[in-house]
């Protein structure tokens, strides 16, 4: 059981901000910005909503969603299918959890050199900066995949309602893999088959406490994600997502009951790079806490992923290998400020 504290008990006795949570800004962006990104001020993002019934029916949402992703690499969506009570549930739950004693929390503590469980930031190097948010991990599909160990049977309905929310989440991924390929003219099932049957999905339940010094620390540093698709359920009070585009990084607002949906490197990979998976980061607030709910969705490990064929031509050339995404590997790059698409591009 990890003895370290988590950040909700240091924001809770701060006198004075422990060092590792420092940001060092020239250290922070690694080849992904430059260093206007730092000084300029947040905007709100402009970014697109989509309507998921209109997908199917309508060229012009295809279109918008193009667009969208395109330029933000993330849209906002609305009329997914999920009921509002039931998202209410989910945030209930995270809640609830997040409420419990240190002691009951640390039940489900990570274990050393795990990624699963609840703890803080993985640290994997001592230069690391850390970042201000605590997490409860878990792989939530397929079922065989689930490590129980690791999830909490309080609140008593947790399990429960954290599998009907993922079961939601597998055909939201499907939904938008497909229209993504028809959003490019390509057959629908493109992104899909080199996703797999195998593909999993990982649940990410940050909890980002207050800091009395917000512009010292981040709630998360900035990063692409390893997924092909990710689906955060924002909390609805507090702000704080940013995405990086053009040098200026742009806050990301809160419309209720939609989902904020992002693609990852490995769908950035499958398009030739087309579309953008976008560079984002989480600021955190002087006085409320920030609860978020973010599921990964992982395509299969046992084949490489790569352009889809129909994309490379004389005039867009391949521009990635082919390769597998290791989770472990990811991480290594993540943490240090650096992004793995890197390594993915010829
Ligand atoms: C993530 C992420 C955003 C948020 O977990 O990868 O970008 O607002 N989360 O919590
Ligand atoms: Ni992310």
């Amino acid at each position: 059981m990890s003895m370290e504290k988590q950040v909700q008990e240091i924001a809770a006795n701060c006198n004075s901000l422990p060092e590792r949570y420092i940001r060092k800004p020239h250290e922070e962006y690694g080849h992904v910005a430059n260093n206007d990104a730092m000084s300029s001020p947040t905007t709100a993002a402009d970014i697109p909503v989509i309507d998921f019934n209109l997908l199917i029916s309508s060229s012009s949402e295809l279109e918008r969603l193009k667009s969208a992703i395109t330029t933000w690499g993330c849209f906002q969506a609305i009329n997914h299918g999920i009921e509002s009570s039931f998202l209410e549930k989910v945030r209930e739950m995270h809640k609830l959890f997040f409420s419990l004693p240190a002691e009951e929390k640390n039940k489900w503590s990570r274990e050393e050199n795990d990624t699963e469980g609840y703890g803080n930031d993985t640290v994997l190097s001592d230069q690391q900066i850390v970042d201000w948010t605590d997490r409860l991990y878990l792989t939530v599909f397929p079922q065989n995949l689930k490590r129980l160990r690791f999830w909490p049977q309080n609140p008593t309905q947790f399990r429960e309602v954290v599998d009907e929310y993922s079961s939601k989440i597998v055909s939201i991924n499907e939904v938008v893999l497909k229209a993504l390929a028809r959003s490019i003219n390509l057959d629908e099932n493109c992104f899909l088959d080199q996703y797999g049957t195998s593909g999993k999905i990982q649940a990410r339940f940050c909890y980002y406490p207050p800091c009395q010094w917000p512009e010292k620390v981040l709630g998360l540093k900035p990063h692409a994600d390893g997924s092909a698709v990710t689906v955060l359920l924002q909390d609805k009070e507090v702000e704080g997502l940013e995405i990086l585009k053009d040098g200026q990084w742009f806050g990301v607002p809160i419309i209720p009951d939609a989902l904020t949906i992002n693609i990852g490197d490995q769908i950035e990979v499958m398009s030739n790079g087309i579309f953008k998976s976008p560079v984002h980061r989480v600021s955190v607030n002087s006085k409320r806490e920030r609860m978020t709910v973010a599921m990964f969705c992982i395509p299969q490990t046992e084949k490489d992923i790569g352009p889809v064929e129909g994309l490379i031509t004389d005039e867009t050339p391949r521009l990635y290998k082919n390769v597998t995404f290791s989770l472990e590997f990811f991480f290594e790059y993540a943490q240090i400020g650096k992004r793995f698409i890197e390594a993915c591009k010829i």
